[in-house]
């Protein structure tokens, strides 16, 4: 358990933000498996000053999602305080300040990671949030724009000193995007530093990772985002490996359901196949029926596919 200004988290591990990934059944999915809280993907402040119907969206959960923080993104001070104010209505738990969005559209126009490169402005953007909500505020962040300008230690502290009440660290540059290893001694350097709690990220790949992060940096927390795709067991001391066809295929089943009720039973179906594919990885197949389940658009086809041909179904560990 810890706690962010007055919100109490119940766990250590978390699922990470992503978006096009960590919508409402997905983060409902993770926490079934013992997810901490839920995160929303990042929604763009310059949409949400209009109440763009397509943002305000992205911020839909069900009441079974607390705590939840909703996250931000932008690289205009005003913007980005009005939509928090905004997004308040919703009742958020906790809000986030994305700082560590690598694309070229987000960071090279100063949000995102972007603002890694202004953190005296970033740290005015946390005070600015403050003065306008009453929920915590707090900012995940990478460690640096380049190899040449890792200022994750004066980041950390301007924002704590501005009043973000817990920071996330993505042990990467803005330049290494989703290359190379995560640097955790430097996310351990933030943590022995911070008064504030401090979550790491990074590359984990097991319950038994995670825990060993969080003992090695004495981590408040730690987020856990690609390798939980498909594998909201990661949360848990349950090994996906260990789990009969029938066991993933139950969870798989429950997910998509929800993805339906959330989307449409066509376009949920479709944005589940990116999770569907992770599911079924580490799994043999016939890849006829798999192709086929990958292309099925209603929802009764799917069922009545998943659970066709006893031969096409048996799922081999490899
Ligand atoms: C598809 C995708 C979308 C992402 N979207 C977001 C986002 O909206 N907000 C955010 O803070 N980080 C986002 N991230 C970064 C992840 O939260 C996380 O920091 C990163 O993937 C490293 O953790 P991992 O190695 O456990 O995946 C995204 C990552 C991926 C792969």
């Amino acid at each position: 358990m810890i706690r962010i200004g007055n919100v109490v988290i119940p766990g250590r591990i978390s699922l990470s933000p992503m978006a096009g990934i960590s919508d409402s059944p997905t983060r409902r999915i993770c926490r079934k498996f013992g997810a901490a809280f839920s995160f929303t993907e990042f929604v763009n402040t310059d949409e949400l000053v209009h109440r763009a119907p397509k943002a305000m969206k992205l911020f839909h959960y069900e009441p079974d999602e607390r705590p939840i923080t909703f996250q931000i993104f932008g690289n205009r001070l005003e913007n980005i305080a009005q939509a928090a104010e905004i997004i308040q209505e919703l009742k958020p738990d906790i809000i986030d300040l994305n700082m560590g969005c690598s694309t070229r559209k987000v960071s090279l126009r100063g949000a995102g990671a972007g603002l890694l490169r202004r953190p005296t402005y970033a740290g005015k953007i946390i005070e600015a949030i403050k003065k306008r909500v009453s929920v915590p505020v707090t900012a995940k962040i990478r460690i640096g724009w380049d190899s040449q300008s890792k200022n994750y230690l004066e980041v950390a502290h301007i924002l704590e000193e501005s009043g973000a009440q817990a920071i996330t660290v993505h042990g990467r540059t803005k330049e290494m995007a989703y290359t190379g290893l995560a640097d955790w001694e430097a996310i351990g350097e933030v943590k022995a530093k911070a008064k504030i709690p401090i979550f790491g990220n990074g590359d984990i790949s097991s319950f038994q990772e995670a825990n060993q992060k969080l003992r090695t940096y004495a981590l408040d927390g730690v987020l856990i985002g690609r390798n939980a795709i498909g594998n909201p067991w990661i949360f848990s001391p349950i090994l996906k490996r260990e789990l009969s066809w029938e066991e993933i295929r139950e969870v798989l089943l429950q997910h998509a359901l929800w993805m339906t009720e959330e989307f449409g039973e066509e376009f949920g179906l479709v944005l589940f196949r990116k999770h569907l594919v992770k599911y079924l990885s580490g799994l043999e197949f016939d890849p006829r029926w798999k192709s086929e389940l990958l292309e099925i658009r209603e929802w009764n086809r799917f069922e009545d596919l998943i659970f066709s041909d006893k031969e096409k179904t048996q799922a081999v560990l490899v």
